[in-house]
């Protein structure tokens, strides 16, 4: 993602209403009587009941994204975990309709675990994740007994060997390998990410020295591999670059070792549509492209077919969320640009702020009618990088209009924060007609929880 400053960006009225955003909203949208209406339930008036800003999810789409996963990873190969990357947004809420899913979480650190085990999750199907997973975190996944860790350092494999063996298990590990094939949003380029933060680099001999070692350490059972190249992809064959490295990897790891790969988690990555022109790649092309792809590759090293593992965030929860908000005022700037100052801004979607991401808004008792204006969708706090939308077409717009973002389903949440002691939105998941708040909005006396009075 560029960081041009978002204010340079100009954009026109295009005459769009609600019904052409479809493909960047919940699969479940309608439009009635003018108002937007996710999962059978009327925003306008959820927005008035339940208040902004609000953060919605239409509960079915989440599930499809899994079960489309399933299904057209499952079509090719019948081992294959759908790993849902908890980051993206993580509720109880949530971690229940990934385990009804069948499917499998991967967390990021202990609150994520925290999450997992507060839900009853199989600790099986956890897969837990981090560049510096603390002594602490360690001890309580491996106490805890998650399915897998995935190795990140050197120091880990003293550490989990150590713990592990102390506590009289064999923890289960991958080993995460940087595959030198770093993924742009479009395509890809060679070499970029051995410089990583993450993972074991491959050409430096640095994975293969950490394969014997993990190999070789009591209480650690070695499973096999995981690699991950990068977010919002679009080129497929950004994910078939990856797969050719590392199946080539593991074939080494054989001849090497002797020891057969088992498991071989190629991470998430898949893209979704932000913006009414973009066009992502499936689900279903994405199973074909990755699980033949590892099957092609390891015929071709003689290689029996591992167990597998895709770890989708974005694709799985993006386009299932909007977040509504409240117009509070609007400041015409003449000549310059029109500010719709709405009730919430970078405390509960930073996106913008930080990655200059891009966002369609739509006022949703308005949803009907064409988008003849154009403005920059500012929120409430004391920063001017304050923005959601920088100049986007939108419905004229008026004071106490219902104004909605879409595809706010990843990231947004997750990454939301209480800056200006803001109280973060809650989550209310939509279904079938009905709607229940699956995290209530913070209060005050929430934010002062930690204080030490
Ligand atoms: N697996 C691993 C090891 C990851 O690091 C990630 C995301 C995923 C899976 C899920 O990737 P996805 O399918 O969501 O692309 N905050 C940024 C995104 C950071 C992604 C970090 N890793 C954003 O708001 O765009």
């Amino acid at each position: 993602m560029g960081h041009s400053s978002a204010l340079d960006v100009r954009r026109e009225a295009d005459y769009k209403t609600g019904r052409d955003l479809a493909g960047i909203l919940p699969y479940s949208t309608e439009f009635i009587d003018g108002n937007l209406h996710i999962g059978g339930v009327d925003m306008v008036k959820l927005a008035r009941e339940a208040g902004t800003a609000l953060y919605v999810m239409d509960e079915n789409h989440i599930r499809r994204q899994l079960r489309d996963y399933v299904k057209w990873t499952h079509f090719h190969w019948d081992a294959v975990d759908i790993v849902y990357a908890g980051k993206a947004f993580m509720s109880l809420a949530m971690v229940d309709i990934v385990n009804q899913e069948g499917c499998c979480l991967d967390v990021s650190s202990g609150g994520e675990l925290a999450y997992a085990i507060r839900a009853g999750l199989p600790m099986e199907r956890v897969y837990a994740h981090g560049n510096n997973k603390t002594e602490v975190e360690l001890r309580e996944a491996i106490s805890a007994g998650v399915g897998q860790i995935v190795i990140d350092s050197f120091e880990e494999i003293e550490r989990i060997s150590r713990i592990a063996t102390e506590l009289g298990k064999v923890q289960g590990a991958l080993i995460r390998v940087t595959p030198g094939v770093e993924a742009d949003t479009h395509d890809f380029i060679k070499t970029g990410a051995e410089d990583s933060k993450f993972g074991f680099g491959l050409n430096q001999g640095l994975a293969m020295q950490a394969i014997k070692e993990a190999i070789a350490a009591p209480g650690i059972d070695f499973k096999g591999v995981h690699i991950h190249i990068g977010s919002q992809i679009f080129a497929l064959r950004s994910f078939r670059a990856a797969i050719d490295v590392i199946v080539k990897f593991i074939a080494s790891i054989k001849e090497e070792t002797g020891v057969e790969v088992r498991v071989l988690d190629t991470g998430g990555g898949l893209g979704v549509a932000y913006g009414v022109p973009d066009e992502p790649s499936t689900i279903q092309d994405y199973g074909k492209v990755v699980i033949d792809g590892i099957k092609e590759e390891c015929e071709r090293y003689g290689l029996t077919v591992p167990r597998m593992a895709v770890e989708p965030g974005r694709s799985i929860v993006a386009n299932a969320g909007v977040t509504l908000y409240t117009v509070g005022t609007i400041k015409k700037i003449p000549g310059i640009r029109t500010y719709i100052a709405v009730d919430g801004g970078m405390t509960d979607n930073i996106r913008t702020s930080l990655y200059d991401a891009h966002y369609e808004a739509l006022i949703a008792n308005k949803a009907d009618l064409p988008r003849t204006m154009v403005g920059t969708v500012a929120g409430k706090h004391c920063e001017s990088g304050d923005i959601v939308v920088t100049d986007g077409p939108i419905q004229e717009t008026e004071v106490g209009d219902i104004l909605c973002v879409a595809a706010t389903g990843a990231y947004c949440q997750s990454m939301s924060n209480n800056y200006n002691k803001q109280v973060r939105p809650g989550v209310i998941f939509v279904d079938n007609g009905t709607w229940r708040w699956v995290v209530r909005r913070e209060t005050y006396d929430d934010l002062m929880r930690c204080e030490v009075e």
